[in-house]
């Protein structure tokens, strides 16, 4: 790893429009966690920044929805999501949020710097304008029909039912979504990044870490599909991009604009991507006031490493524009790397909020109070670091159950419980020390020769960001101390009476491999690895000389670390997914699903197609016709509440389906024998459900 003075480190703000998933967590979160703390623990000096991004027409919109103010909605979320990260153990240095003062400030003096450089160019262009609102619809403001699957509710930037990306020109019959007026359009002003100006430096920064002539990374320990997205990006030539908006919630404008003046409300307000990663810097500045430290250390400062942890989504944000944006300025530093994940997948399905096809962090906590290491555990063992991966319950029971219980936990178990039975708890000699005595030379093996060169492997691997193969060598080490205790068989050999020495040296020496568990956790199961600090009462492993422990150390009460998860709590997480989950609905009005029935209850219904032979209205009653009808059988007469929809002359010679096996009933004085199948529309109409070509009457329908 390289040697700089100074960390940065960087999670994806989170947007405050809803709560956090488990896909978030794998994807950002929890591996920028393990990172900070395995600097920490190394005793770097490292700020580890986060907060929400509370702008952005995602939020107003949700607002509107929910018939409340953007304010009140960042509140709610904000809130949510700082407890969870909190209830979660993700530590970070400060959790900030893009609508405080502060963030508002360093965005607006970045875009008037940036501007006064000559950065940007302005372009009036033709977008969706609603006239009854006066305003300028962003594209999740404007709903149409899907140009690519039909779909009718498809946004101005997506389908939600085909996952295609749109732009709002593309739609079929646009709507304004917030009057539902066909919209106008209208020139407005923007700002745009002129990014195909800088191609030629990004093009060389990517591909070899040079930037200016000098190494500023190395190149090998970029994750590919970050290189591969940002290539394939630049190779496709960069465009200009705007990063202003027509909106009123977000950074203003703070410059002067021909067709409105800056500031004025309803006016512009920098693009939610454009402000966003600036925040990274107001947390930053924020952490330094509370902290008394120097903000600028941690990003102008050449020795220090600044990394962005984010999903694939947010690639060419991180590794594209906001190094634009950071070189243009001038004094700040690059990212060192971006190591995106890619995406987490949940039972079989991409997971999905607008179908809350999600398993919510809070939730989570709620559901398994105390239990964030199983789900951290679980979320670095299948994280998605080279490729999409997928969480299911039964996996999650499964790595807990037969890896963390079953090895991890089993064995500080298995050696607490001994000691406190050969020697209650209080140990009888010191740790072994440098392990030369006569008589150590298996152990010493096992230190020497398996454990040590696992750790720095975890270490190494932590460093360069694969996390998950570091934390599966942790695990062998747990193996490992199982393996020692189970051949060396302690039980057999202890003797009532006797000193046992050889008894101890096999309980202390397994006793310093749960001290060096302790501090291999550290950044992988924070909590656990406390827990196990507290059971041998000490602070932290010695690492470097393995004398954990003197001789007369009294150890705590034998604990179990991880409780079984039992099938029941999986079937009622497995249950409680695929009742909330909803789908895209083609009609969000058809009336839900009747009761289940067998096939043979269907097969009871005899329905046959027959041709309508006279038609006439119900002398006594306005709604109702009065019909005989062939029905390859017999003839027979029919009452129908159809009067509305059809005119007699009309439906003469028709072919329909009819129910002939319903209980003839008197309908307003006639016996009507069957009934004739309608289709009822959204708004009430009838049809007839008529075969699709010519079929003789009294054929089957079935
Ligand atoms: N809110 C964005 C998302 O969830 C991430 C913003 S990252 C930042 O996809 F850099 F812009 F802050
Ligand atoms: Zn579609």
């Amino acid at each position: 790893m390289n040697n700089k003075k100074r960390h940065t480190v960087t999670a994806a703000l989170p947007y405050a429009n809803g709560p956090l998933h488990l896909g978030h967590i794998a994807g950002a979160y929890l591996p920028a966690d393990i990172y900070v703390r395995y600097l920490r623990a190394k005793g770097e000096d490292v700020v580890f920044v986060c907060g929400s991004d509370e702008h952005g027409a995602a939020i107003t919109l949700r607002a509107q929805k929910e018939n409340t103010t953007p304010q009140a909605i960042v509140d709610k979320n904000h809130a949510i999501i700082k407890k969870a990260f909190e209830d979660f153990g993700i530590d970070f240095s400060i959790y900030h949020r893009t609508s405080s003062p502060i963030h508002h400030k360093t965005a607006s003096d970045f875009f008037k710097d940036l501007n006064d450089k000559g950065a940007f160019i302005q372009e009036t262009t033709e977008q969706f304008y609603d006239e009854e609102n006066n305003q300028f619809l962003a594209d999740r403001y404007i709903a149409g029909t899907c140009p690519k699957c039909g779909f009718d509710g498809a946004y101005g930037d997506q389908c939600e039912k085909c996952g295609s990306t749109l732009s709002p020109n593309e739609l079929i019959n646009p709507k304004s979504t917030i009057s539902g007026n066909t919209p106008i359009l209208k020139e407005t002003t923007h700002w745009f990044l002129p990014m195909d100006q800088h191609e030629k430096w990004l093009k060389e920064w990517i591909e070899t870490g040079q930037l200016d002539g000098k190494q500023q990374h190395d190149v090998s320990t970029w994750r590919k599909q970050v290189i591969g997205q940002c290539k394939s990006w630049i190779d496709n030539g960069l465009q200009a991009r705007s990063i202003t908006r027509d909106l009123d919630w977000g950074v203003q404008v703070p410059v002067e604009c021909y067709d409105l003046p800056a500031g004025q409300a309803g006016g512009k307000v920098l693009y939610v991507w454009f402000d966003a990663p600036i925040g990274y810097i107001s947390a930053t500045k924020q952490w330094a006031v509370d902290n008394n430290k120097n903000w600028e250390d941690y990003w102008k400062d050449e020795n220090t490493e600044l990394i962005h942890f984010i999903g694939k989504d947010n690639i060419v944000f991180h590794a594209i524009i906001f190094p634009i944006l950071l070189k243009t300025h001038g004094d700040y530093i690059l990212p060192t790397n971006v190591p995106a994940n890619e995406f987490l997948n949940l039972e079989g399905d991409k997971i999905s909020t607008s179908r809350n096809w999600a398993v919510w962090l809070h939730e989570y906590l709620e559901d398994f109070p105390g239990r964030q290491d199983e789900l951290r555990y679980v979320l670095t063992s299948i994280a998605p670091e080279t490729k999409d991966s997928e969480f299911t319950w039964k996996d999650y029971q499964s790595r807990v159950n037969n890896e963390l219980v079953a090895i991890l936990g089993n064995f500080v178990n298995r050696v607490m419980v001994l000691t406190h039975k050969y020697y209650e708890g209080k140990l009888p000699i010191s740790s072994l020390g440098s392990y030369e005595n006569p008589g150590l030379e298996e152990q010493v093996n096992i230190l020497l020769h398996k454990i040590d060169p696992i750790i720095s492997n975890i270490n190494d691997k932590i460093a360069s960001f694969k996390f998950r193969d570091a934390q599966t060598d942790v695990i062998e080490i747990a193996r490992i101390g199982n393996k020692y205790l189970a051949d060396s068989e302690p039980w057999k050999k202890y003797k009532k009476g006797e000193e046992n020495i050889e008894v101890a040296k096999i309980l202390v020496f397994s006793l310093d491999i749960v001290a060096i568990l302790g501090e291999v956790l550290k950044p992988f199961l924070p909590k656990t690895s406390k827990n196990i600090f507290r059971l041998l009462n000490i602070e932290n492993a010695n690492m470097k000389s393995y004398e954990s422990f003197e001789k007369g150390h009294q150890i705590n009460k034998a604990e179990l670390l991880f409780q079984k998860i039992e099938d029941e709590a999986i079937d009622i997480q497995i249950k409680k997914l695929k009742n909330t989950s909803k789908k895209p609905l083609s009609n969000p009005k058809a009336k839900p699903m009747k009761d289940e029935i067998t096939f043979d209850e269907f097969t009871k219904m005899d329905i046959r197609i027959g041709t309508i032979l006279t038609a006439e209205k119900h002398p006594d009653a306005d709604k109702l016709l009065k019909m005989t009808v062939d029905t390859g059988i017999d003839t027979r007469t029919i009452v129908s509440g159809i009067a509305e929809h059809y005119q007699p002359k009309d439906i003469v010679g028709k072919q329909v389906s009819i129910l002939i096996n319903l209980a003839p009933r008197k309908i307003r004085g006639i016996e009507s024998q069957g009934m004739i199948l309608m289709a009822e529309n959204n708004e009430g109409e009838l049809a007839f459900v008529s075969p699709e070509k010519t079929i003789d009457n009294g054929g089957e329908v079935k």
